[in-house]
């Protein structure tokens, strides 16, 4: 039993959709998050520079006595997480896009995926991807520009929908029956989502996976916190608070952190 933090951190905003799961799994626990939204987006940059903010944030975090570490977004999973758990002494949960069950489950063999350039030029990435990609079509897409539109409150615009219509013809023409969100800023399109795809398109996220995973890790090293009043939830970003209570629909307060 631990009632120290979960530690959550993201390149910005995103990782609340991963948040959000494992409040809704886990409501007791208490959880910090840190969104480094002054370095979004991640996905351009190269690893060594996406290793190096994974560990300052997660020297942040650890310095907050979290007892483990959700690295809430998928390029800095992809590209950094094997360095975290060989460097520190916390357990670590990553986010890999969730190839294998839209692979599983697909019926006209072919599955979109829509990720940013560092995950999907990620030695993991393709790792995951090359246990499928001889019996499955799979159409990447780099979402260049949408973490962007997210980060600067520009979630429901037009620009957003332009890029995304633009990022789903090449997987409709291919007949797609999956797309599989790799990044953790795109569940928050899943409504516009909705909008643009045929309705025999499912959307794959890795959001209630992670927390399942995240309650079994807690399990594991005796770490759950079993009490039973609900969770202290605490949000810092280095960007603007604003900008992502919103998208926390105004229920948390979110407090400005220069780290
Ligand atoms: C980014 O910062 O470019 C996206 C974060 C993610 O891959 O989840």
């Amino acid at each position: 039993m631990s009632k120290k933090p979960i530690g959550i951190f993201d390149s910005g905003v995103g990782g609340t959709s991963i948040w959000k799961e494992i409040n809704a799994l886990l409501p007791n626990e208490n959880m910090l998050y840190l969104a480094d939204s002054a370095n979004a987006p991640y996905g351009p940059k190269g690893a060594k520079t996406i290793t190096n903010l994974s560990i300052k944030n997660t020297e942040y975090l650890r310095d907050q006595n979290c007892k483990i570490i959700v690295v809430a977004c998928n390029t800095a999973t992809t590209n950094a997480i094997e360095h975290l758990r060989n460097t520190y002494n916390i357990p670590f949960i990553g986010i890999e896009p969730a190839i294998k069950p839209a692979a599983l489950q697909t019926k006209t063999n072919a599955i979109g995926i829509l990720a940013t350039q560092g995950t999907l030029s990620s030695a993991l990435f393709s790792k995951t991807s090359g246990m499928f990609a001889t019996k499955i079509n799979i159409i990447e897409q780099v979402g260049e520009g949408i973490v962007d539109l997210i980060e600067s409150g520009n979630l429901h615009s037009t620009a957003m929908q332009d890029l995304l219509k633009q990022y789903l013809e090449p997987m409709l023409k291919a007949n797609i029956d999956h797309l599989v969100l790799g990044c953790t800023h795109y569940p928050y399109l899943t409504p516009l989502l909705l909008k643009l795809l045929p309705p025999h398109v499912k959307i794959i996220d890795s959001g209630q996976a992670v927390a399942r995973q995240t309650k079994a890790i807690l399990e594991q090293n005796n770490l759950l916190n079993t009490s039973s009043t609900p969770g202290e939830n605490q949000f810092f970003t280095n960007g603007n608070p604003e900008i992502m209570a919103s998208l926390l629909n105004g229920n948390h307060a979110v407090n400005f952190l220069n780290f």
